[in-house]
């Protein structure tokens, strides 16, 4: 490394290799990481309310557990990620409370209500399948302690989208009420979920910058074509139908040609006007109002340790 930081974070970024918390970073390097770390944490925290729904009313036992196994674990993922975002200079305190008063975003397909079991299926198959999509390649961002946490939460979504995947199998080769509702299930969140990869590359604002500094590896538009590549196959075994009548192999392409979601929509979901949106923020600021007592709790017994040792 020369004495040129500038020279030094080229030399690292052309290399394949790794920024590390220390080291000198662009200030819209760094700000770019802490805005998508901090909505990627947010997205796994209000994530965990469309499921949350569901666990009182989890068929089975087993279905519960699992179900709550795989709530927590979200929560896991939101922890382990502001803390990946606290290398980056800023406060938990501060990032949730960022959420809290709206100024920073979280994914739009947490703002779409839960309606039966079968959801429980589809958010594993396609919400946790479209996040794999998108987070794999964040394995290899170019900041480390990002891509480090990116490997084992990817172990796990892998885990939760198998989950989802058993469930709507089940059900679709169960009653015929069952196998409606999981086709019902497939129609209503086959479109946000091909949102979840945000805008069209031309209006993506981030996409360039964020591309050559190797934070984003693929264009928002090339992780929803092989999401879509990779459904396609998967219905066709789940006895499904996406809900899309344009879907059709393309030969020059190499791809399948498919029905965009509608991006106004999406606006509209991320600036707050979606159907769960407030529902999803008053939950969130209740629950967070109602364990401030966990975490005095935690910082007085934090304050005794520390005391205790001094003695
Ligand atoms: N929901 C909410 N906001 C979105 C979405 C979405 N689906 N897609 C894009 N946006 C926002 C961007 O955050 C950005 O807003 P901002 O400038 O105020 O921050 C704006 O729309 C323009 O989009 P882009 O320029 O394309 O933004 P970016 O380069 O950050 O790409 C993406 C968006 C692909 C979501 C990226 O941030 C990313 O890969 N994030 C990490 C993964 C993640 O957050 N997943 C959460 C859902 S998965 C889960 O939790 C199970």
């Amino acid at each position: 490394a020369g004495a040129d930081p500038t020279a030094y974070f080229t030399e690292v970024i052309d290399a394949d290799q790794k920024v590390e918390p220390r080291d000198w970073m662009p200030e819209a390097y760094r700000r770019t990481l802490i805005r998508q770390i901090a909505q990627h944490a947010h997205s796994e925290i209000i994530g965990m309310q469309p499921e949350g729904n569901w666990i009182t009313r989890a068929p089975s036992l087993k279905r519960k557990a699992i179900l709550l196994a795989k709530v927590q674990d979200e929560a896991g993922h939101g922890l382990y990620l502001y803390a990946a975002a606290e290398t980056l200079g800023v406060s938990r305190d501060d990032l949730v409370d960022l959420l809290l008063t709206g100024r920073q975003k979280y994914s739009s397909i947490f703002n779409y209500p839960t309606l039966s079991w079968a959801d429980m299926g589809t958010i594993g198959w396609l919400v946790d399948g479209a996040a794999i999509v998108n987070q794999v390649p964040l394995c290899r961002c170019s900041y480390g302690p990002y891509a480090r946490a990116m490997i084992r939460i990817c172990k796990e979504e892998s885990f939760h989208q198998r989950q989802g995947y058993e469930i709507l199998y089940t059900l679709a080769h169960g009653t015929p009420a069952q196998r409606e509702m999981a086709q019902d299930s497939v129609n209503r969140w086959w479109y946000p979920s091909l949102a979840m990869f945000g805008p069209p590359d031309q209006d993506s604002t981030h996409s360039a910058q964020s591309m050559a500094w190797k934070i984003k590896r693929f264009t928002n538009d090339e992780l929803r074509q092989r999401f879509v590549d990779m459904c396609v196959g998967q219905a066709e075994a789940l006895g499904l139908t996406l809900p899309d009548p344009a879907l059709r192999w393309n030969d020059e392409r190499g791809a399948y040609d498919f029905t965009q979601p509608d991006y106004e929509e999406l606006l509209r979901v991320i600036k707050g006007e979606g159907p769960c949106n407030r529902q999803r923020m008053e939950h969130r600021r209740q629950a967070h109002q109602e364990g401030a007592w966990v975490r005095a709790a935690a910082a007085a017994y934090a304050a005794k340790q520390a005391n205790k040792k001094e003695k």
